[in-house]
Parts: C-alpha cells; sequence; structure tokens
C-alpha cells in the first residue's frame, strides 16, 4: 500500500478518528481497560473500524518478546523464548548472532499476533549502576548502534516492526520520568546518540520510542530538536515516534515535537490531574493552538508504517511460534556471550570431575531482569539443572542441602517472594554462609574442585546500589568465597566463580580467591545447558566485555550519578562528557579491573599482518588472526583509532571497528578485512563533524588494553561532514 493510499485514507478521517489514532487506547489489562487481544502486551493503537484500520499490538522487549504464558479460560500456554539479556548478546560481538535472535524474536512476535517489538533498548551504560543496564548492549556507541542494527534487521525480516528505546539518555532508573539530563551536543552526538544514529541510518527501524527524562531542559517527547531535527533531518528516519509510557506532561507539545504516537493513552487514569490526551489534542485543534497540518503528518507517520504490519494485512498468526529452534539460539547467543574473566589452568574441566556447586544461584538462577524487560519462557535451565542434564559429577549430597536450605528459608515469612506492582517478583537475597565446617571439609574430600555462583538482579524502576551485596559482594557472600577458597586450595584443589549478574561487579578485591571466572551475565532460558557446556570446554569461550569492569566504584567516572540533590534527583548533568567508559579510564589512565573488550579463551591467537589503505573516503585495515593455541575457537578482533592532538581534545583512542572469526580450528588463519568510513573517526564541534588533520594510529587488539597491531595513516587537509 503506497503513501496515497495512506493519504487518501487521511483524506477520509474525521477530527475526532485522527486525535484517536495519535493516542493508543490505554494500558491494557489495568485501570478498567479491557486486556490487549494479545493478552500482556504493553499497547494498542486505535482501530477505525469504517476506515478498515485495525488496531495494532505492541508488546516489549529486548530479551525476548514479554506477553502473558496464560489466558483466562484458556487451556493452551503462550510461552516466549527467554534470550540472554542485551548485554549479554553485545558480548558476543557477533551480528550474525543478533541477527539470528532478531529473527527467532520477529517469529515469536508475528505468530502471537503482535505488530511491533518494542526493543531493541539502546541507552549507553554510563554508570555500572543503572538499573536497566542489562536491556542495554554497552558503554560504546558503535558497538551498541552495530547490535541493534543486527537484531533490528532479524525481527524486520520477519515482516514486523522493531522499536528503538529509549531515546535518549535514559541512563537512570532514578526519578526517570522527570529527571533533566544535562549533557553537551558533543557528548550526545558522539556517545548517547551515535548508536541510535546507526541503527537508524543501517536497518531502518519502523518505530523509535522517545525516552521518559528531559534531555537539556526539555522532555524527549516534547523535545522538536531531537525527534525532528536530528531524528528526521539529520539522520532520515521514515518511521514514528511513540512516548514512552505516560512520558512528559504535554500532549500538544508531543505532537508538534514530532512525537507520534502517545502511549499507553489516558495518562489521566494513573494521573487525574493530567488532562486526557485525546481531548487536549482536540481541543488544541479546535482553538487552533495546533494546526490540523501537524496531526495530519503525524497520523501519516503512524499510518506509513502500520500498512505494513500483520495487523493491517490481515496476517493469520497461529500461536505456535518455533519454541524449539528458538531454544536453540538463545542457546547459541549465550555460549558466544559468556566472557571468561580469569583462568589459573582451572577451565576447562574434565568432563569426570567431581564438582561441588556452591551458592543460591545454583538453584535460584537469575535468567534476567525485571520489569519491561522480563520475560515469560516455558521453563529456565538453572545451573544445578544443567550440569545435571549434561551429566557432569556434581555432589548431590552438597546440592540437597542447597536446594533444602533454599525451601525451607523461602517459607520463612521475611524470604518469601513478594509481587510488587505490575507483578514484578522481589526476592530478598538469602544469606550465603550457611554451611557448616565439617560440610564444607566432606564437600572438599569427594570433590576435585569448587565452583562458587554469585547472582544478582536489577530491573526496571529502580537503580542498583553502590553497596555490598549489590555492587559488592555482601560479607556472607565474601565468606563463603573465602572458606571455599581456603578449603579446596588447601588440598591443592581449584575454585572458580559464576557470575550470574546484569552488570558489573566489584571482583578486584576477591579475585585472587578463586582460580578462574566466568561471566555468564543472565543468559536466559538455556542458562544451566551453556554453563555446563564452557565449563567443560565443549564450547570455548568467546565472548568479550562490552562494558568495563572497574576496579571500584569510586573509579567511575559519572561521578553525580543519579543526579542532583542527593536525596531526590532532578537533574543529572553529564560532566564527564565523552569520557564514558574506556573513554575515561584509558585517558586519564585508571586501570580498571577487567578493561572494556576483554574476554580470554581456551585457546590463544596471534595477530599479524597489518595493512592499512587509504581511499578517498574511508580507511581499509587488514590483518590476519591465527589459532596457536589447541582448542578450536573464536576470536573478536578490536579496531581502535588514536586521533592526533588537534583543536577538539580527544580521548585515548575509540573502537571504530570489530570483527569476531568464524570457528577456527588450531593453527587456523582468518584475514579480516574492515572498512571505517572516515566520517566515523571524526569529532562533533560546533555543529559539524570534523576530521582534523595530522596523523591517526590504527590499533588493532585482543581488548581495549591488549593492543597487538598498529599502523598510522595521515589526513592531510581536515574535513567536515554535515550532521
Ligand atoms: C518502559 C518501556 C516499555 C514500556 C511498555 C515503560 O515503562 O520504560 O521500555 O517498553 O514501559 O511496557
Amino acid at each position: 500500500m503506497g503513501v496515497s493510499k495512506v493519504d487518501s485514507m487521511i483524506s477520509q478521517m474525521t477530527l475526532e478518528e485522527k486525535v484517536g489514532l495519535v493516542v493508543g487506547v490505554g494500558l491494557p489489562g489495568f485501570f478498567g481497560n479491557p486486556h490487549s487481544q494479545v493478552p500482556g502486551a504493553a499497547g494498542e493503537t486505535r482501530r477505525i473500524l469504517r476506515l478498515g484500520i485495525p488496531a495494532a499490538v505492541l508488546a516489549d522487549g529486548p530479551a525476548g518478546l514479554r506477553i502473558n504464558p496464560k489466558r483466562e479460560g484458556d487451556e493452551k500456554t503462550y510461552h516466549a523464548t527467554a534470550f540472554p539479556i542485551e548485554t549479554m548478546l553485545a558480548s558476543t560481538w557477533n551480528r550474525e548472532v543478533l541477527e539470528e535472535v532478531g529473527k527467532a524474536v520477529g517469529e515469536e512476535v508475528r505468530e502471537y499476533g503482535v505488530d511491533i517489538l518494542l526493543a531493541p533498548a539502546m541507552n549507553i551504560h554510563r554508570n555500572s549502576l543503572c538499573g536497566r543496564n542489562f536491556e542495554y548492549y554497552s558503554e560504546d556507541p558503535l558497538l551498541t548502534g552495530e547490535m541493534a542494527a543486527s537484531f533490528v534487521k532479524g525481527v524486520q525480516s520477519q515482516g514486523v516492526g522493531a522499536c528503538l528505546k529509549h531515546f535518549a539518555a535514559n541512563n537512570q532508573e532514578t526519578n526517570r520520568m522527570i529527571i533533566d539530563t544535562v549533557v553537551s551536543e558533543r557528548a550526545l552526538r558522539e556517545i548517547y546518540l551515535k548508536g541510535f544514529e546507526i541503527a537508524v541510518k543501517k536497518a531502518k527501524p519502523w518505530a523509535v520510542m522517545s525516552a521518559y527524562n528531559k534531555l537539556n531542559g526539555r522532555y524527549c517527547s516534547q523535545n522538536k530538536w531531537l525527534l525532528t531535527k536530528v531524528l528526521r533531518e539529520d539522520w532520515g528516519f521514515e518511521g514514528f515516534v511513540m512516548t514512552d509510557w505516560y512520558a512528559g506532561d504535554n500532549p500538544v507539545e508531543q505532537m508538534e515535537a514530532g512525537n507520534d504516537l502517545i502511549m499507553p493513552g489516558k495518562v489521566n487514569q494513573i494521573n487525574p490531574k493530567r488532562k486526557d490526551e485525546v481531548e487536549e489534542i482536540l481541543n488544541a485543534v479546535k482553538d487552533g493552538r495546533l494546526s490540523e497540518n501537524i496531526l495530519d503528518r503525524n497520523v501519516r507517520n503512524i499510518l506509513k508504517v502500520l500498512v505494513n504490519s500483520p495487523a493491517f494485512k490481515g496476517y493469520k498468526y497461529t500461536d505456535k511460534p518455533d519454541l524449539e529452534g528458538h531454544a536453540k539460539i538463545a542457546y547459541k547467543a549465550g555460549v558466544e556471550g559468556a566472557v571468561l574473566l580469569k583462568n589459573d589452568g582451572v577451565l576447562p574441566i574434565k568432563e569426570d570431575a567431581r564438582i561441588a556447586l556452591f551458592g543460591v544461584g545454583q538453584i535460584e538462577t537469575v535468567k534476567g531482569g525485571t520489569g519491561s524487560g522480563d520475560t515469560h519462557p516455558k521453563y529456565v535451565i538453572s545451573i544445578l539443572e544443567g550440569l545435571r542434564e549434561k551429566h557432569l559429577k556434581v555432589d548431590e549430597e552438597l546440592a540437597k542441602t542447597y536446594g533444602d536450605y533454599v525451601s525451607t528459608m523461602r517459607s520463612r515469612d521475611e524470604y518469601k517472594i513478594r509481587r510488587m506492582f505490575f507483578g514484578i517478583p522481589i526476592a530478598p537475597k538469602l544469606p550465603e554462609d550457611f554451611l557448616t565446617e565439617e560440610k564444607l571439609e566432606e564437600a572438599t574430600e569427594k570433590n576435585d574442585i569448587g565452583i562458587v555462583v554469585i547472582s544478582r538482579i536489577s530491573g526496571e524502576g529502580y537503580d542498583r546500589k553502590p553497596e555490598k551485596g549489590d555492587y559488592y559482594l555482601s560479607d556472607d557472600e565474601r565468606r563463603l568465597i573465602e572458606k571455599v577458597s581456603q578449603v579446596f586450595r588447601s588440598r591443592g584443589k581449584k575454585v572458580v566463580a559464576l557470575l550470574n549478574i546484569g552488570g558489573p561487579i566489584e571482583v578486584a578485591s576477591w579475585r585472587d580467591l578463586v582460580d578462574g571466572i566466568l561471566l555468564i551475565w543472565q543468559a536466559g532460558q538455556e542458562t544451566g545447558r551453556i554453563v555446563a557446556d564452557l565449563l567443560i570446554g565443549k564450547v570455548n569461550p568467546s565472548g568479550k566485555l562490552p562494558t568495563t569492569f572497574p576496579k571500584d566504584y569510586s573509579d567511575i567516572p559519572s561521578w553525580n550519578f543519579p543526579g542532583e540533590p542527593k536525596n531526590n534527583p532532578q537533574k543529572v548533568v553529564y560532566d564527564e562528557g565523552i569520557y564514558v567508559g574506556y573513554r575515561y579510564y584509558d585517558t586519564f589512565n585508571v586501570k580498571p579491573a577487567y578493561e572494556f573488550g576483554f574476554g580470554l579463551s581456551y585457546t590463544t591467537f596471534e595477530y599479524g599482518g597489518l595493512k592499512i589503505l587509504k581511499t578517498e573516503n574511508s580507511i581499509k585495515v587488514s590483518f590476519t588472526i591465527t589459532n596457536t593455541g589447541r582448542f578450536p575457537g573464536k576470536e573478536v578482533a578490536q579496531i581502535y583509532i588514536r586521533a592526533p592532538k588537534g583543536a577538539v581534545d580527544k580521548p585515548f583512542h575509540e573502537l571504530k571497528g570489530f570483527h569476531k572469526t568464524k570457528l577456527l580450528n588450531p593453527g587456523e588463519s582468518e584475514t579480516v578485512e574492515v572498512e571505517i568510513d572516515l566520517r566515523d573517526i571524526s569529532s562533533f564541534n560546533c555543529g559539524l563533524w570534523i576530521l582534523e588533520k595530522g596523523e591517526y594510529e590504527v590499533r588493532v587488539g585482543a581488548s581495549s588494553r591488549d593492543i597487538r597491531l598498529t599502523g598510522t595513516f595521515t589526513i592531510d587537509e581536515e574535513k567536515k561532514y554535515n550532521p
């Protein structure tokens, strides 16, 4: 259906119908609203039966489709696959994997009758404690943008839409609906907007969700500069923009700014002081405060997209997506996204090694975060179940002790799992240090290795804390690790820590107590299977960190997170500018515990043969990677560029390209070729992208601090590019 058809539809619409189309129908299933036609979906657009315009269904989210698994009076189930969290997907650094995950999610979206997926989420990890970092990819905009673009391509190849969110600079949960993010245009363009720019240009997403926060004094959903100048004029975005749920405070300003759709609609149901959006927009058009042309433009933006949706096409969905096939994709993404942080000759373990498994997380394995990024899969394979399923020799007596402990404790009032608003589970952490000395001794005697699971959960609506039990180990977790370390090592046996977490925790003060650390993130429904295969080396870890693990929370440059005043932040000033993540640590020589891009393997790789070819508008970098060890494995090669000192201050170096190799057998090589646009290595200054002249260094490495090859190229003449 072409644009003229859309225009003809618009010409037949009454003013009321047009206004109805730019405001959602209300939060389905809450405040007396009926459920969505797909129960559990986050929202719906209004249908106009008279003109054959159906309702489009919108549902979360980043780790898989979030809909209700059960429906009233219905025997069938509607489970969706729980994929690894986005941060883990980014740890794969594998565009094909992201596209495959996108395809799988897209198929579930389509076959469950949803039209637009509210993902990917792509805010930058400005501070390790943002409660939703698990839903975001990385501290780096290139990695974020590339991962998002591949995911969107995958989703949209299934005939449904993806929605980039939260646009933009939504980097904390504290007071997220009112906080004013104050940030320079340079930091916006280079860091906080860049990922969105890449995804918009490369993948043409159907939709973008404007963020809750204010950006330099104006709500993102009411920010014309952001939604019209940057998104449409500078980048050429052709889809439609929707608000985040109940965002902003002025529907007329939202319309004018270029926020086409207000979601979920009916804000007055949660805030009686606020006016009904439909009424407000209608009155504004009637009394001349809002031009009908603007309304028409927004309706057109929405319809142009929706005419391609399954709803519009009358697609007959099956409610039977290929969950079995998708479980395999979730597994594949998980094994590629785990990051081996430390390995002093302990991993992989032998398949018949006797394992003493410690930590409540072996049973209560955390599959992902809470809130709209949650999922409702058919099952979650816990770490213990995964090891058992693969017939690893788990100490069953110890496992039973843990099982009994967890069920006894959870039956006590203080540790009962409670449900907050919208059914979000709150599970108070169980003390980890409960095993008697005898039990520990016995476990050490009987087993070859000790594995300690450390778990964390975070979610939408609250930020993590720089405290024990969250960013730091709790005292009981530390005691558990100390004791296990002491008893196992005193018998010449080794200890491994498994980090089942959604974002960085402090590791520097205790990592010497263990011989290996495997970061398994929150790997979705297949977690246990993923862990088992990595431990025994059936798969070689090939993930690399998409976000720095700082030595200590006090090292993080966003010192004022989550804003001022401390007790009730209204404003957060991004004083650190572009110095986010490794851009800060590497420029100011602050050594992290594990740097951006870091990740070990069971094999080793050698880099060689760097060639740099400069063309008119790009540089072509090529080099060879050889597997020099004994295991087949994949390597993530990273290309950083160090710009010359010029008029604008520059970070020490910045990621400008990357490549994940195929599975290389011992002795096998792959030649890597990466082309980098010159525009993409310029800096934003006074309204333009500027490529300063001088000598640039190309730094090819296995991480941001493990540079293996360097070379240079020269820019003779300064170049300028429009934003
Ligand atoms: C979240 C969005 C989500 C929406 C609908 C909001 O609270 O910020 O990410 O898509 O709810 O569930």
